[in-house]
């Protein structure tokens, strides 16, 4: 235990706030949480910080980047560089991603302890529904913040052996570089992973059961994603779900339904993250759940008064900024604050691929679903008139999706960089802004935000730089 008061020494203290799960969600109740003057104790079992600054988030967007060096040094001589790849030292790429994650998590652990967070080492119990028990002590706080999270996921039958059939957390710290993968599951972490590897020198081949890639966004990026992939020589196989897989003399034979047979190295499945609820006290304190998730309202409320629960192991987005808007808003509820429950469709979605895939508010599908076919207006912006991309050498495109005459409800993206464009889109959807409106602010020239503002100006009825 460290970064507080001895709750051992401490026995007759009743915090206000107790919080199970030290990830984004928990972690950023716990800071916000103090900083309105609350007393608040963070039990984490593991390291502070969680899935995402460990296993998720930050880590994979150190192999990403590393990955976009490879890919950029192979690449050189069209940008008339001269440069020799050589190839991939991976103890040079963990030691670059681990010194990411270390400084990161030094930083954290000093702002935690700085805000005079109790911090309590060790794995917690739910033991009533004012109380954790952690290392035999009991820990009472007014209320109690649910935060455990999730782990990566399987089907039946399909057991995860962390050597040649392997989950995102294995796949993070692979000491080898495999010849060739099978991924199971085109969405976030497979998409990320083919990326990684096959810059890597990996001939990378992912199943995908439903018919698209990155299934949950607009149709238009997935086919983006999948044209831009072909190029790469990522290979995937839609419409295909898993029936089997078999070890081989030197790897993985892995079988479809549809009578597919691919053989490779190894099989990452990722088929999804699964809650971290069993056996943790919640459902004998009369915790309501489905399937293993702690069920919220939109204020985080369980149906037991004292209990919230946030992040991953609630069944809303399970990406890391939503853990810590839902840890806010938690935070701000318990400390008097109004808070205002979260418009998960404003939430931005970015998959860090080569290229990547970026995206607020709904899907054209979607608005056609809730406003009608008549009533939705929709444009693309090729980024091949986009000055900066062209200098970057990226292909793509932004997509508009707007309410005849109203506001803009769906910005979604494909192209380098344009997880860094998601800013300036989550702000026009979040403010219901209307074209004209985007239309009449001026983008600096050359940059890639320009194209979203020459797709709103297109929106409006002014296009400059795109052929009628
Ligand atoms: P996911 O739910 O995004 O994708 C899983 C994919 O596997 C789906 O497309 C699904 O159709 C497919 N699938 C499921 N069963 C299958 C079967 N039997 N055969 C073939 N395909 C099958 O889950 P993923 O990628 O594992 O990610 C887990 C969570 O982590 C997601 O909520 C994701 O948003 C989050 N995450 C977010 C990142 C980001 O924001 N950049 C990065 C990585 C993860």
């Amino acid at each position: 235990m460290h970064g507080g008061r001895d709750v051992a020494n401490d026995a007759s203290t009743v915090f206000d706030v107790v919080i199970l799960g030290g990830g984004s969600g928990g972690y950023a109740a716990a800071l916000r949480g103090a900083q309105l003057g609350l007393s608040v104790a963070l039990v984490e079992k593991g390291e502070l910080g969680g899935t995402c600054l460990h296993r998720g988030c930050i880590p994979t967007k150190a192999l990403l980047h590393a990955a976009e060096i490879a890919d950029e040094t192979k690449e050189a001589a069209e940008f008339g560089v001269l440069a020799t790849f050589q190839g991939i030292d991976i103890n040079g790429v963990h030691k670059y991603k681990d010194d990411v994650v270390a400084g990161l998590y030094k930083g954290l652990q000093g702002l935690v302890a700085s805000r005079k967070v109790t911090f309590v080492q060790g794995e917690g119990k739910l033991s009533s529904p004012t109380s954790v028990d952690v290392n035999g002590q009991r820990i009472e706080g007014r209320h109690i913040i649910l935060a455990t999270g999730s782990v990566p996921r399987s089907i039946p039958g399909l057991e995860i052996d962390g050597n040649r059939v392997i989950s995102s957390d294995h796949a993070l710290k692979l000491d080898r570089i495999p010849k060739s993968a099978v991924i199971l599951g085109g969405g976030v972490i497979g998409v990320e992973f083919a990326s990684v590897w096959k810059s890597f020198g990996v001939d990378v081949t992912i199943v995908e059961a439903l018919p698209h890639l990155v299934p949950l966004e607009d149709e238009n990026s997935s086919k983006l994603l999948e044209r831009a992939f072909r190029k790469r020589g990522i290979k995937f196989e839609l419409k295909a779900r898993f029936s089997g897989v078999e070890y081989t003399e030197t790897g993985v034979r892995v079988s479809t339904e549809n009578g597919k047979q691919i053989d490779a190295d190894l099989l990452l499945v990722a088929i999804g993250r699964g809650p971290v609820s069993a056996g943790l006290g919640y459902e004998e304190n009369g915790v309501a759940m489905d399937r293993g998730y702690v069920l919220v309202d939109e204020y985080m409320r369980t149906n037991v008064p004292t209990v919230s629960a946030v992040g991953d192991l609630a069944p809303t987005l399970q990406l890391a900024h939503v853990g810590f808007a839902e840890g806010i808003l938690v935070a701000e509820r318990l400390a008097g604050l109004k808070p205002v429950p979260i418009d998960y469709d404003g939430v931005p979605r970015v998959t860090y691929s080569n290229p990547e895939v970026a995206s607020v508010g709904i899907s054209e599908a979607k608005a056609v679903e809730l406003y009608g076919k008549e009533k939705v207006v929709t444009v693309k912006y090729n980024l091949a008139g986009n000055g900066k991309s062209k200098i970057l050498k990226t292909a793509g495109e932004i997509k508009l999706v707007q309410v005849k005459d109203g506001a803009v409800v769906g910005v979604h993206m494909v192209g380098a960089r344009m997880g860094e464009q998601v800013g300036e889109a989550q702000l026009i959807y979040n403010w219901e802004a209307l074209p004209a409106e985007v239309a009449q602010l001026i983008h600096a020239h050359p940059t890639q935000s320009e194209a979203l503002g020459e797709a709103h100006l297109a929106l409006a009825g002014k296009p400059l730089h795109a052929h009628d």
